[in-house]
């Protein structure tokens, strides 16, 4: 009898314990159960844990400093990160500045021209892209016999009449943005992909 309400006193403790360390006020601000999980060890891009006395009860850190401190005193804004100078441009990951062209702008597309040079390798790249990513609908040659292009319907006939003098921007537009019943590929294809397979349907499939 004794041990069952010596256990039952343990257990209330216990849980007056666990109730009142719930709680955070003023300077305190609670305890944590497992902080690993809520601070990162790392440096964070975007904050920084600027006490550094943060997390000392369980650091190894060799400079004595407390476990989640990951500040970098000399960034604005408490970011680890550095912000880009003014004006900066991303880059897509093939080195490209970012296609701003909308799709209804298909005639200022119409005057760009390649920045690649149509060597015998962008061409031989660009006719596998072409049959990676064209010739199902459009066909191997270009004629728009594709199989896939049978259940679409209406897909052009790239060597057919008015298609053959259809300037590279323009071809390199049609694939980025789509037109017509034709999608956009400018999310799966990079843009100096989509030149080589341009190149491609102008010097193969539109001068056989
Ligand atoms: C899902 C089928 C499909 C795929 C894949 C496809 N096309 Fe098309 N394409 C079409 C259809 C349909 C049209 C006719 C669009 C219209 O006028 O409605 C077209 C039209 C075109 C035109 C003519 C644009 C114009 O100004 O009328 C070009 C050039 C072209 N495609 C090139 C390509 C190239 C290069 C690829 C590969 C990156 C490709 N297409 C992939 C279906 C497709």
């Amino acid at each position: 009898m004794k041990i069952k309400r010596y256990l039952y006193t343990i257990a209330m403790a216990g849980v007056a314990f666990g109730v009142a360390s719930c709680g955070a006020s003023g300077d305190h601000p609670g305890y944590e159960y497992a902080p690993q999980m809520y601070n990162s060890v790392a440096y964070e891009p975007l904050s920084q844990i600027k006490n550094e006395d943060e997390g000392s009860w369980l650091s190894s850190r060799e400079d004595g400093k407390g476990e989640f401190f990951n500040s970098n005193p000399n960034n604005p804004h408490g970011m680890n990160m550095r912000e880009p100078v003014e004006n900066t441009v991303p880059r897509t990951r093939d080195g490209y500045l970012p296609y701003r062209l909308k799709a209804f702008e298909l005639e200022k597309a119409a005057e760009l021209k390649s920045p690649i040079e149509a060597t015998d390798e962008v061409i031989a790249e660009g006719r596998v892209l072409y049959t990676q990513y064209c010739a199902t609908c459009h066909g191997a040659g270009g004629e728009g016999d594709g199989k896939a292009g049978e259940v679409v319907g209406g897909v052009a006939n790239l060597k057919g009449g008015a298609y053959i003098d259809l300037p590279e921007g323009h071809i390199f537009h049609v694939i980025m943005k789509g037109k017509g019943r034709m999608g956009a590929h400018g999310s799966q294809i990079p843009q100096e992909r989509i030149w080589k397979i341009v190149h491609y349907v102008k010097q193969e499939i539109q001068k056989q």
